[in-house]
């Protein structure tokens, strides 16, 4: 742990200090979160009576629990989310404004009010209706980022629908096998993407899979670009305008249970076929409104702008429910951070005047790279708290944040959490904690961190330890199955280790109680922030006809934060293309699969894997290897060929 002990700790950030005044200070913070742990049902019970407005109100606060996998949250109440995020703003105050797009080409934004959301979501809502979808149906949302997105997002939500984003970043295969596992009967797209200046032709995407998808009935289609040579199919496909504008401006809200599904994402595990992950909707709502107020310390005339993918759960999270919870301004960006120059991120902020800002760490290290005179010219004094997200923030990008977006006067939160947690489960608060760059730092409201023994179990308790990081305590934004396999729930998060939520990370705990999160201890990767599986690629590999096996591991990337590195071994009779264009044709394996952002930074075709005399492929020293730590393999005469590491050694260095 010595490499924790020397760190810099920053106190609360200046702009903190003054107007508006922080929702929490270390005191509160302590008081709070100790209260939420020792009174749960009267902490949250007051919270969720307090931040959410119900039709039904509940009697119990908690029931449930690890042991039998059936966590419940307010059961008795009845709510409707999408009333929760638009009416009650929209008739306070129908002019305010609810979603700025800023579209791919800079120069383009678009301003949508509370007032003009709760028509939009209604008629497309009615139009959902008509197509016969009901309470408890999924919806599938093949969507760039646009502000039809949130419109989708919350109609489904409106009528008690489910919905299912798949980001359009993923390829039609597995936008099919995601559209038949939830049984959509509707999809939602647009004719294309716009990205970076780049098309995305998502409308031929959704046409490819949905030749193997024949419950799929409907598909609307937002007009983004316009381009005349996107065809619509007869009886299937209509125009959201020709759709929307036929309905009735006012579609009344479908009160649902507290524990109803509010939404299913699809998130990838360590064995290959991706878990659809269900979130309820109190819980859930309640854990993205109150980690928006309290992690990123809103109030009321703020511009909360997250620069994630709708597609990802910090899109529904922090782009959607949260900001939409608070009643406040949401940012929904087209764009990347560096189109058209490495300035655009911080001409945004500039020009829309944004106070919250919430990116990756590998966005924060590519612009950290281009240099320091993009962000320098732009005015970024309304920024008050600046986060990230996604995976470690290495020291030199935090220190980078804080100085150059910052300008050493915004708190900024690393903020840890996943798809499953729903919201932020541990992090700083702006007006409460001092910081350590790298570290993620105290839990939120709720949250009883304890780090496992990853052998025993046991807890590992006191400071300067290590563990698996796992919680002690149903908290309500957690997941509360895996659509269609609750078994499948239960042994991944639950059985793991009895009476904990597992989260598969390792982490430790410092001097000063902070936890630093290292890294997953299961076979997921991440990659900018994206989680991928290492079977989920190895089966798409395996999938060429030519590949006999196929290992796929992380290596160290100082952009992505992780690469992947695949190995594979060609069938012994295997003669067709050799190097170039057979990585070639494994890459396209890959986007096809799954999808372009699952590409490997190196392929090796190797002669063998190394294995034990049992047959298993001993991932841990391709790791190595891969990471350039080939000389500090350890003992390795146990495998069944000693002499193929030197092999792989030399073949690796040569990629
Ligand atoms: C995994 C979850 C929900 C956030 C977006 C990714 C890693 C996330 C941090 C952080 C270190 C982090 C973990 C986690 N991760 N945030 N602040 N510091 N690691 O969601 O795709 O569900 O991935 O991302 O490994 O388990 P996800």
């Amino acid at each position: 742990m010595a490499e924790y002990r020397e760190v810099q700790s920053f106190p609360i950030a200046p702009r903190l200090t003054q107007n508006p005044k922080p929702h929490v200070n270390d005191s509160t913070y302590k008081s709070d979160h100790a209260a939420s742990l020792k009174n749960p049902d009267e902490f949250w019970g007051k919270l969720a009576r307090e931040m959410l407005s119900w039709d039904v109100p509940f009697r119990t606060v908690r029931a449930g629990g690890f042991e039998n996998g059936d966590v419940a949250w307010f059961p008795e109440g009845q709510l409707n989310a999408s009333y929760n995020c638009v009416d009650r703003w929209a008739y306070k105050n129908p002019d305010k404004v609810a979603i700025i797009y800023e579209a791919d080409e800079p120069g383009n934004h678009e301003e949508v009010t509370y007032g003009q959301l709760l028509v939009q979501v209604s008629q497309l809502a009615n139009a959902l209706k008509k197509m016969g979808v009901k309470k408890g149906d999924s919806v599938i949302i093949y969507l760039p980022m646009c502000p039809q997105a949130i419109v989708s997002l919350l109609a489904c939500a409106r009528i008690g629908a489910v919905h299912s984003v798949v980001f359009a970043g993923f390829s039609s295969d597995s936008l099919r096998d995601r559209t038949v596992d939830c049984e959509a009967r509707v999809v939602i797209t647009t004719d294309e993407g716009k990205r970076g200046g780049r098309t995305i032709a998502t409308k031929s995407i959704v046409d490819a899979a949905l030749k193997e998808c024949p419950k799929v009935e409907h598909v609307i289609v937002v007009k983004r670009t316009g381009n005349e040579s996107v065809q619509l199919q007869k009886g299937r496909d209509q125009w959201w305008g020709d759709v929307c504008s036929r309905e009735r401006a006012f579609c009344p809200p479908v009160p649902v249970n507290s524990e109803d599904p509010l939404f299913i994402l699809y998130t990838s595990g360590s064995t290959g076929k991706p878990k659809g992950v269900v979130h309820s909707t109190a819980g859930y709502l309640l854990g993205t409104a109150l980690t928006v107020k309290h992690v990123f310390d809103v109030h009321e005339n703020d511009k909360f702008a997250c620069m994630a993918d709708v597609g990802w759960i910090t899109g529904h999270s922090y782009i959607c429910y949260g900001p939409l919870m608070n009643g406040v301004t949401t940012l929904v960006f087209e764009s990347t951070p560096v189109y058209p120059t490495a300035s655009r991120y911080w001409d945004v902020v500039d020009k829309h005047k944004i106070t919250q800002f919430y990116t990756a760490p590998t966005s924060i290290r590519l612009l950290r790279r281009l240099g320091e005179e993009h962000v320098n010219k732009a005015d970024l004094s309304s920024l008050r708290v600046i986060g990230s997200v996604g995976e470690p923030i290495n020291p030199e990008a935090w220190e980078w944040y804080n100085k150059h977006v910052g300008r050493e006067q915004c708190a900024i939160v690393d903020t840890y959490w996943q798809t499953e947690t729903g919201s932020i489960i541990i992090t700083p608060l702006p007006g409460a904690t001092k910081t350590k760059p790298g570290s993620a730092t105290n839990p939120f409201w709720g949250i009883d961190p304890v780090l496992l023994d990853p052998q025993t179990g046991k807890e590992v308790t006191g400071n300067e330890v290590e563990g698996v990081l796992a919680i002690r305590n149903p908290w309500p934004s957690m997941a509360r199955t895996v659509f269609n396999d609750h078994q499948r729930y239960l042994e991944t998060y639950l059985h793991p280790y009895r009476g904990y939520y597992f989260t598969g990370d390792g982490a430790a705990r410092d001097k000063d109680g902070y936890i630093w999160i290292k890294g997953r201890v299961d076979d997921v990767l991440n990659v900018s922030g994206h989680r991928l599986s290492t079977a989920e690629i190895e089966s798409a590999l395996i999938s060429h006809p030519g590949v006999a096996e196929a290992a796929v591991v992380a290596m160290p990337d100082e952009t992505t934060g992780q690469a992947i590195c695949a190995y594979v071994t060609m069938k012994g009779d295997y003669d067709g293309a050799t190097d170039d264009s057979l990585t070639k044709e494994l890459v396209l394996v890959i986007r096809k699969n799954i999808g372009p952002f699952a590409t490997p930074k190196r392929i090796i075709v190797a002669p063998d894997l190394p294995k034990t005399r049992s047959g298993k492929i001993m991932r841990r020293i391709l790791r190595k290897i891969a990471s350039n730590e080939g000389d500090q393999l350890g003992d390795v005469s146990s495998l069944a060929d000693p002499s193929i590491v030197d092999k792989i050694k030399e073949l690796t260095a040569k990629k």
